[in-house]
């Protein structure tokens, strides 16, 4: 059974064999068992204390040890910044759910992206993919050195192993995996999920400001697995995703070899269903950062590079007001998906497994149906339940890929919904 650290970045220490971990001192002349030690920086060594990220791993073989990278075939619809197949447009899109696959796939080669934006090479923006896979990576792993990735599971239930340790991540959980840590993705049955791969500063929990010291997602119910490792010689490809593409070497043994490691660079799970939920108890719609569970900052203060925000059930109670979501124009790019239910802005056309993408400046907002709905609504307290859609919101302008702009799952009536709203009546 999988055991759980507690807490969001904090210092972990753990030894999946008693005594591989070293005491008061990170590399010793002789590690315990010859294990060799080996640090993961996930910031510059000399980031702030408060931001600095970086583990030490005492594992069977260093790293080190392989043969060069080649060109990785696999993989076909997998993109990456800069997004430039196509010139990005104002038009909002919607996508019908991504299909499960027809022939054997795994999580790898079952990335499909949608969009993203900013550059690999100068570490600022974020790409978005979809998983759509029906079976386990077997003796292979991916290793992503252009980001950290956010996973957002849809359909069934994924067993993340990474160098680690282990932990399954199910539907309304979500799973962070630091850039450049291997991982290999088991799969209980058919499974999607969303990614959003995070170019930039690593994610982090928001401030709360006026909120306090609690709420939102509370750090300890961030989870870490302990130190998992397995022995095993017989040979493991290594995928590698490194400036956009994709290259692929083989070891000779598993890379899943840390016996113990120690530090604040790690993945973790979260379960949304913990999430402190914070609404308005007199009037209006709260602006949905209210909802943000991470945010990668970028260089401007409280504009993010990536913040992902949850729409989770909730009580709404708000008196003399337009509960939904209101329409607006945004100055930051909006990329939507659904877990489960129905959305409160949107009564049809926006599924599970499903996306939507509203950029920079497009005007969006609720349907007619739901706008209806609301405006004639008898304001009684009302608990919104069994949803939960989710937003990955960016600075920069999400560009769509040609694959997502042209495929047949690109709703080509998604502006109907706003059509034939009556005018308002001046007299
Ligand atoms: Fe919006």
């Amino acid at each position: 059974m999988t055991e759980y650290q507690s807490g969001f970045g904090n210092h972990f220490a753990s030894e999946a064999v008693p005594g591989a971990l070293p005491v008061g001192q990170n590399s010793p002349q002789k590690v315990p068992f010859g294990l060799y030690a080996e640090q993961l920086s996930g910031t510059a060594f000399t980031a702030p204390r408060a931001e600095n990220k970086r583990s030490w791993l005492y594992r069977l073989r260093p790293t080190a040890s392989h043969k060069p990278f080649q060109p990785y075939r696999g993989a076909a619809l997998l993109r990456s910044a800069p997004f430039d197949e196509l010139p990005p447009t104002p038009n909002r899109l919607r996508w019908d759910p991504l299909p499960l696959p027809d022939a054997p796939t795994d999580f790898v080669d079952g990335l499909v992206t949608y969009g993203g934006n900013g550059d690999v090479a100068m570490g600022a923006g974020l790409g978005i993919h979809l998983y759509a896979a029906d079976r386990s990576m077997v003796r292979r792993a991916f290793q992503n050195a252009d980001g950290e990735m956010l996973i957002v599971p849809q359909q069934g239930v994924l067993t993340i192993v990474t160098e680690l340790g282990r932990f399954d991540v199910a539907p309304l959980q979500i799973a962070l995996i630091p850039r450049g840590l291997r991982f290999r993705v088991e799969l209980s049955g058919p499974s999607r999920g969303y990614i959003v791969e995070n170019y930039g500063q690593p994610f982090r929990l928001p401030d709360l400001g006026p909120i306090g010291a609690n709420g939102l997602a509370n750090p300890r119910d961030f989870e870490t697995p302990t130190a998992w490792f397995e022995d095993e010689d017989a040979p493991h490809e290594i995928v590698q995703k490194f400036q956009g593409k994709l290259w692929t070497t083989t070891l000779d043994h598993s890379p899943f070899d840390v016996v113990a490691w120690h530090g604040n660079l790690a993945p973790c799970r979260y379960d949304l269903a913990r999430f402190n939920t914070i609404n308005t108890v007199s009037f209006d719609h709260p602006d949905p950062s209210i909802f943000t569970v991470l945010t990668s900052p970028s260089e401007h203060h409280g504009t993010a590079n990536c913040d992902f925000v949850i729409f989770p059930p909730r009580w709404m109670v708000a008196e003399h007001t337009f509960r939904p979501p209101w329409f607006h124009r945004n100055v930051m790019s909006e990329f939507m998906g659904l877990i489960e239910g129905a959305y409160d802005a949107k009564e049809g056309g926006f599924a599970p497994g499903g996306a939507s993408l509203h950029n920079q400046m497009a005007g969006h907002g609720p349907d007619r149906a739901s706008y209806e709905k609301a405006v004639a609504a008898d304001l009684k307290p009302h608990k919104i339940e069994g949803t939960m859609a989710f937003m990955f919101e960016s600075r920069w302008v999400i560009r769509p890929t040609r694959w997502a702009a042209e495929s047949p799952l690109c709703q080509l009536d998604y502006d109907d919904c706003w059509a034939g709203f009556a005018k308002a009546k001046l007299s």
